[in-house]
């Protein structure tokens, strides 16, 4: 169970269908580098110390496949929830399973399967500071809005940002967001947009690591790449240690 005060949930996502992917399996249990994009998901924030608790959010038809996962002897791993139509009806189930005494949540996409260790730790500690924090990378391409096919605004570049997650949060302002979201029959299409709805500032936390969500086929050859690249540069560490 989770520890006293300033305990930290982590919510995993991983209740979509997959859709742009496109694969025969849901998209949260597609293996990449022989683990599901969940587990990867999963072992990413339990590595990082940072979490002290964790649900994994499922579509209900999938909640027998968590049997098939490896991930049984992981201290702080709660069982599965079911989640809802929308990515933010998902959370809201997670948000209602968790223990009293947790203090912030890290809303968490299963899709974003290469999370670094080091960047949850950061985030974490930037909410703790100011309430709500999310990861995110500063905008590569000009950002145009546009409205039946036309621009209708180019933002100033050096001011927009993707935004990703964990989306990291106090619990009691996420639980009135949502609350205050469903009553007025708000989607957000991220966490930080229900804070904003109320008031609370949000503090974007620059990723230090690649983090993409995988959306698309080819996204799962270029995470398998990066697994791969990721688990050489390991064992090379590893050997080098061994030789010295
Ligand atoms: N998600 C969820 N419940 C939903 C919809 C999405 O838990 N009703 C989760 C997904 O499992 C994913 C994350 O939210 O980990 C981000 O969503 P996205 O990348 O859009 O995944 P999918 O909705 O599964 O993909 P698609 O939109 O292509 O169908
Ligand atoms: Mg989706």
């Amino acid at each position: 169970m989770p520890g006293s005060s300033g305990s930290v949930a982590a919510l995993v996502l991983a209740a979509g269908r997959g859709e742009r992917l496109g694969h025969a399996l849901p998209k949260a249990f597609v293996p990449i580098a022989g683990r599901t994009l969940l587990e990867h998901s999963v072992r990413a924030l339990v590595r990082s110390k940072a979490i002290d608790w964790i649900v994994p959010v499922l579509a209900a038809a999938d909640l027998a496949r968590w049997q098939d996962l490896s991930l049984g002897s992981i201290e702080g791993l709660a069982p599965p929830v079911a989640g809802g139509a929308e990515r933010q009806h998902s959370m809201r189930a997670g948000l209602a399973e968790l223990p009293e005494e947790i203090e912030f949540v890290a809303v968490h996409d299963a899709a974003r399967c290469l999370v670094a260790a080091e960047d949850i730790r950061a985030v974490v500690s930037a909410a703790r500071e100011t309430g709500a924090a999310i990861l995110g990378e500063r905008a590569r391409d000009t950002i145009k809005r546009v409205v039946d096919g036309k621009i209708v605004e180019t933002p100033e570049r050096a001011a927009c940002w993707a935004a990703q997650t964990p989306q990291v949060i106090r619990r009691d302002w996420l639980s009135e967001a949502v609350a205050a979201a469903d009553r007025k029959g708000l989607l957000g299409t991220d966490d930080a947009q229900l804070i904003e709805w109320l008031g609370h500032p949000v503090e974007m936390v620059e990723a230090r690591f690649p983090n993409p969500k995988i959306t698309r086929p080819e996204d799962l050859v270029l995470a398998e790449a990066m697994l791969a690249k990721a688990a050489g540069s390991t064992a090379a560490a590893n050997t080098e240690r061994d030789v010295r």
